[in-house]
């Protein structure tokens, strides 16, 4: 059974009951809320109408699946729909119940007219709303579209070349001949994975030696590689903490960091980002009701494109006798002279930040994921970390890819210094076209809000007939009021690129503002 999270509210569990004629499991669901007063709520649902029914508060139906807050509309119009509810629930979020006959999905597929068992998850029906809502307007969805060749400043879709803001490979890693090599090399030595988790029997040498460089670069006292950055968060942060603790993020945070707050069980506290004020206050009065609490922070956010203060973050930290992690996905290779990410930007030593993160898959051109930190972390996570060990080990093109750019960022340092450069640069432009770019000076994402879902689409489309290849960014990744054309400057954009693309920005910003309605 899931407990309601702080801000989880109402949670579904999905628990499997032998079937009356055996063989087959049937699944009921639970339902699990604090009803807004604190008072635990719980109810199970009723296999024939598929409804949950909590004691007091009528029955909620829909969909079996954990719902962000967000989401309330969609529950609200389900529960109408289905005429069920005695009085509107202001705080369970989530969507519980299409019972679904695994005995026999086929007859009853057949019976309500349904493709696929999910046509009835509230979830789902938003999604294909919001499908066809942009399809109405004669375009189509620009996600999932197939791309030819590497990521470089220059990118190939359907045949057409466009100067790219669509990848991450800020440093150019990603395609250079001598990480390729490295790829290709660890491939003829030790295949395409290690076909084991690494406490079994998947470790294999690079993986050491990966971890030695990374805490080198880092100036910490070692490092841990995992398959995913993704996971990487979701997996640490839920080993660390617990009920009794609490996890700290902002405004800001990427999903992996929230989820992995959730799974912890840990209460969860959030502030606007770069409120640092506000954090204060929180922690005042919050301080006291919780054990351990770990201040989780970006160093560049991957949405809005700040680069983390880190005084003020290590200001907090003492203050309020917290732990800090510091997610550096979009910053280590970018910030800092060298590329060394925060803690060399603002020239404090590495034990200032108790848990280093990163990925693998942005400036080091492969994919996965890190901590780093002192000895005994690693060692718990080595051992302890579910993600680290009921996972395969990172895969040896991966690690080697990874090695290899290190190596290039290690000998380059021009390399950082070009694409802050570039960022600056790009930011100066738009000014001059009176574009409001997100982000800092030096910060490689750059976002320009357009703060509506569909004439962001329309502006990416009008740009990628004119050759430039930007994506638009949209719930739930950002709220609906600030969907956005999110830029990634690249090492390897050139002036002339950079020149070519902000007045045609400006000019089809203009065009959509004033076209759609
Ligand atoms: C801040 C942040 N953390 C973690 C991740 C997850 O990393 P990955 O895509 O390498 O799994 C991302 C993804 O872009 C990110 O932006």
């Amino acid at each position: 059974m899931f407990r309601a999270g702080r801000d989880s509210r109402a949670q579904i569990a999905r628990l499997y009951r032998p079937a009356p004629n055996g063989g087959h499991f049937r699944p009921i669901f639970r339902l699990q809320s604090d009803g807004g007063a604190g008072n635990i709520t719980r109810g199970t649902a009723d296999p024939l109408t598929g409804t949950v029914p909590i004691p007091g508060r009528g029955v909620v139906v829909g969909a079996g699946e954990v719902v962000a807050e967000e989401n309330q509309a969609m529950l609200n119009e389900t529960e109408a729909a289905a005429g069920a509810m005695e009085e509107p629930s202001t705080e369970g979020t989530a969507t519980a119940i299409q019972f679904a006959n695994d005995e026999h999905p086929a007859a009853e597929g057949e019976l309500t007219g349904r493709k696929s068992f999910v046509d009835d998850f509230a979830g789902y029906r938003a999604l294909r709303r919001r499908i066809e809502d942009v399809e109405r307007t004669g375009q189509s969805v620009p996600f999932f579209q197939p791309r030819d060749g590497v990521s470089h400043s220059v990118i190939r879709r359907q045949d057409k070349s466009l100067i790219n803001y669509s990848g991450y490979n800020y440093l150019g890693l990603s395609g250079h001949p001598a990480v390729s090599a490295a790829a290709k090399n660890a491939i003829d030595k030790y295949g395409t994975s290690v076909s084991a988790s690494r406490i079994v029997s998947g470790q294999i040498e690079l993986h050491s030696e990966l971890e030695k460089r990374l805490a080198n670069f880092l100036g910490t006292e070692d490092a841990l590689v995992f398959i995913s950055g993704y996971l990487t968060n979701v997996s640490v942060i839920s080993q660390l903490l617990a009920r009794p603790d609490a996890v700290i993020y902002d405004s800001g945070a990427h999903n992996s960091i929230i989820t992995g707050a959730r799974l912890s069980g840990a209460k969860t506290f959030t502030y606007e980002n770069g409120d640092w004020t506000a954090l204060d206050k929180i922690m005042k009065k919050e301080r006291a009701s919780f054990r351990r609490g770990l201040l989780v922070c970006e160093g560049i956010y991957s949405m809005d494109g700040q680069i983390l203060d880190l005084p003020r973050a290590v200001e907090s930290k003492n203050r309020h006798d917290l732990l800090l992690m510091v997610d550096e996905a979009h910053s280590l290779g970018n910030v800092g002279l060298t590329g060394r990410g925060v803690c060399e930007a603002y020239s404090l030593p590495a034990s200032v930040i108790d848990v280093h993160m990163g990925t693998l898959s942005k400036t080091l051109a492969s994919s996965g994921g890190y901590i780093a930190g002192d000895r005994g972390l690693m060692e718990y996570m080595r051992f302890l970390c579910p993600g680290l060990i009921f996972s395969v080990g990172l895969s040896p093109p991966d690690t080697a890819a990874a090695i290899a750019a290190l190596d290039i960022l290690e000998r380059e340092p021009h390399r950082p210094k070009r694409l802050r450069e570039r960022s600056r640069y790009f930011r100066q432009l738009a000014r001059e076209y009176g574009l409001e770019m997100g982000g800092d000076e030096e910060s490689p994402v750059s976002s320009l809000i357009v703060g509506d879902d569909k004439k962001t689409f329309h502006l990416s489309k009008r740009l990628f007939d004119q050759g430039i290849d930007v994506q638009p960014i949209v719930r739930p990744a950002v709220s609906a009021d600030t969907a956005r054309l999110r830029f990634f400057i690249t090492a390897n954009h050139t002036e002339e690129q950079l020149k070519a693309t902000i007045p045609l920005v400006a000019k089809e910003l203009d065009y959509v503002r004033r076209h759609d309605a």
